[in-house]
């Protein structure tokens, strides 16, 4: 069983988490807005992954015995100036979104639930890739600069990404 501050933050996270893909989804529209179909479906893939953040938090909750309580979630922006701007933004929220779970991870500690702690953990972890990899995107757009050979070479590699379900072994 979960204490109560724990159940409210983790709620609190489960919206964090599907802002975030409702965030992405709205940079994937632009990217489509803009004919960048690379770009569209690295973000895209994103906003998939989202969700499953949230999910992992929803589904842990539940096996705690706490609740589950959906609350409104904010509209994103739906523009940007660039595609420097969006990926700089999406590295800038992937930079709050850890500084959220480190707040979690600190709760956990004080609250002293070491079950929590020890989940949080993976989104430690998956918090460096995540920043890591808008990171490398906004480094990319910033080598190719106006040039529009370089957007090209990067919109063709980003569209190579897939969005895979986890299977049992990797969901963990
Ligand atoms: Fe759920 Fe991109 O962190």
């Amino acid at each position: 069983m979960m204490n109560e501050t724990i159940r409210e933050a983790f709620n609190k996270q489960i919206n964090a988490e599907l802002y975030s893909s409702y965030l992405y989804l709205s940079m994937s529209a632009y990217f489509e807005s803009i004919n960048l179909a690379g770009f569209a479906q690295w973000m895209r893939c994103q906003a998939q992954e989202e969700i499953l953040h949230a999910m992992k938090f929803y589904d842990y909750v539940h096996e705690r015995g706490g609740t589950v309580a959906l609350t409104a979630i904010d509209g994103p922006p739906t523009s940007w100036d660039s595609p420097l701007n969006a990926f700089e933004e999406a590295y800038r929220h992937e930079r709050k979104v850890t500084e959220m779970i480190n707040d979690l991870v600190d709760l956990a500690i004080v609250e002293r639930d070491h079950a929590s702690n020890n989940f949080l953990q993976w989104f430690v972890a998956e918090q460096v890739e995540e920043e890591d990899s808008a990171d490398k995107v906004v480094q990319s757009l910033k080598l190719a600069g106006h040039q529009g050979g370089g957007l090209f070479m990067i919109d063709r590699e980003l569209g190579t990404r897939v969005f895979t379900l986890p299977t049992a072994d990797t969901a963990e």
